[in-house]
């Protein structure tokens, strides 16, 4: 009988062969082929890592965990990430780390206020909620689909204690206008990233500027564990109480199947329990258990090697969208990266401008019909969303941009899956479109 090492290489090896068996290329059929606008891109290599993780059957963080934050790590320049099961759970666990009373007077309490936007992903809103504090949702700008600086700033008073916005669809906010009003009014600012991995302002990722950043892989995003997020931050204090919120709340925080990390595991004061109470059962946040699997992140440890190039097919996929929206001028408005940034899209989004012929449930039902998928700017307008009706939040001023987008406003998919032959065909069937009016 072969040894496990061996059993392991030709499991490996056959692992590469069922891949191309079962998911090479496929031929585009126009019309019968679905032009997706986002979706899961891979090869062998995500597959053998996660048969490989399969077959150490740690489960739980291990080393692809490890080797799959510290890629993160690299790639962004960031000193702590911290892998959790979803880019919802990272915002939670973000933005919950704010309210721990290791930050003293600087934490934040229910009742304060957060600035963000209701034209978005609920997510980036949820835990504010959840957590107690009050929204207050400032207006957007088109054709950038980022918060209206001038309006935010009216929007400050002395309640508003955070900032927690996302890069709009890959787009960066204006960094530098954010973080001088932050400092000036000694805010926190949580950058949701989920939707920019791989951005850039002023030759600097996102996910690097605010004191905490978040990032999803969710199979929509720009790599993708299936279910999967990280929280990313360069304060170490905000690392560790990030950790605890995540890992049940515990203060320990040696890595799994370790102990004593500390040296002080058993001659430590918690709370009113006994001297040298081990302190892997100290819990010093109310916390959850929001961790990743060691199989989850053997598929993401692949995907980073490819991300460079993903960021890169974003790109341009973006500008042979706006090539073909940019023909109709009297109909669409097209999207603009925000001043100094280079994003790496995560949609094309297209407003209809005012005076155009048809409305935008028109073409997207046509788009549709026509297999090529499209989707709202997310919730439209959050404060208009069952869930969101009657609960604490405040209006800045008006939404006036956030309603025009809900009616008139739609993207397309940028991701690497696109092929010159689907825009060939998502060309002609716009076209066609446009001509019948
Ligand atoms: C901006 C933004 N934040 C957070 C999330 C939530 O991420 P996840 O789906 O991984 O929970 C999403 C959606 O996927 C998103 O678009």
């Amino acid at each position: 009988m072969l040894n496990h090492k061996e059993l392991r290489k030709q499991i490996t090896a056959l692992t590469a062969e069922y891949y191309k068996a079962r998911f090479e290329e496929k031929e585009f059929v126009p019309g019968k082929t679905k032009v997706n606008y986002a979706g899961r891109v891979f090869d062998e290599e995500e597959l053998q890592n996660a048969v490989n993780a399969s077959l150490d059957f740690w489960l739980t963080e291990g080393r692809f965990s490890e080797e799959f934050s510290s890629k993160i790590s690299d790639f962004l320049g960031v000193e702590n990430v911290l892998l959790t099961n979803s880019g919802s759970s990272a915002n939670l666990l973000a933005f919950s780390a704010l309210t721990s009373e290791k930050l003293g007077d600087k934490r934040l309490k229910p009742g304060d206020e957060v600035i963000s936007v209701a034209a978005g992903f609920p997510a980036t809103v949820t835990p504010i909620i959840q957590n107690g504090l009050v929204p207050v949702f400032v207006d957007l700008s088109i054709p950038t689909y980022n918060i209206d600086v001038e309006m935010l700033k009216r929007a400050i008073t002395p309640k508003v204690k955070c900032i927690f916005l996302a890069h709009t669809l890959g787009n960066p906010f204006d960094i530098d206008a954010i973080m001088a009003l932050a400092k000036e009014h000694d805010l926190w600012v949580v950058e949701d990233n989920c939707d920019a991995f791989g951005s850039e302002y002023k030759g600097r990722k996102t996910g690097t500027f605010g004191h905490i950043s978040t990032i999803s892989f969710y199979p929509a995003h720009h790599i993708t564990t299936g279910e999967g997020g990280a929280i990313c931050t360069n304060d170490p204090q905000l690392a560790r109480i990030v950790r605890a919120f995540r890992d049940w709340g515990r203060d320990c925080y040696c890595a799994g199947g370790d102990n004593n990390t500390c040296g002080k595991r058993f001659s430590q004061q918690f709370g009113t329990l006994p001297f040298g109470f081990d302190h892997k059962y100290v819990y010093s946040e109310i916390g959850y258990n929001l961790k990743m699997t060691d199989i989850q992140a053997a598929i993401g440890a692949a995907q980073m090697d490819k991300l460079p190039d993903f960021c890169e097919s974003r790109k341009a996929h973006f500008q042979e969208w706006k090539r073909i929206f940019s023909k109709y001028p009297h109909c669409f408005i097209t999207p603009e990266p925000t001043e100094g940034a280079d994003p790496a899209w995560f949609a094309f989004i297209v407003t209809l401008k005012d005076n155009c012929p048809f409305k935008r449930d028109d073409l997207t039902k046509y788009l549709n019909d026509n297999l090529i998928e499209t989707r709202n700017l997310f919730a439209g307008n959050m404060t208009k969303q069952p869930a969101f009706i009657g609960k604490n939040w405040r209006i800045a001023d008006h939404l006036t941009q956030t309603d025009f987008i809900m009616n008139n406003t739609f993207f397309l998919g940028t991701y690497p899956g696109l092929t010159d032959e689907m825009f060939k065909y998502a060309e002609e069937k716009l076209d066609e479109f446009v001509k019948q009016y």
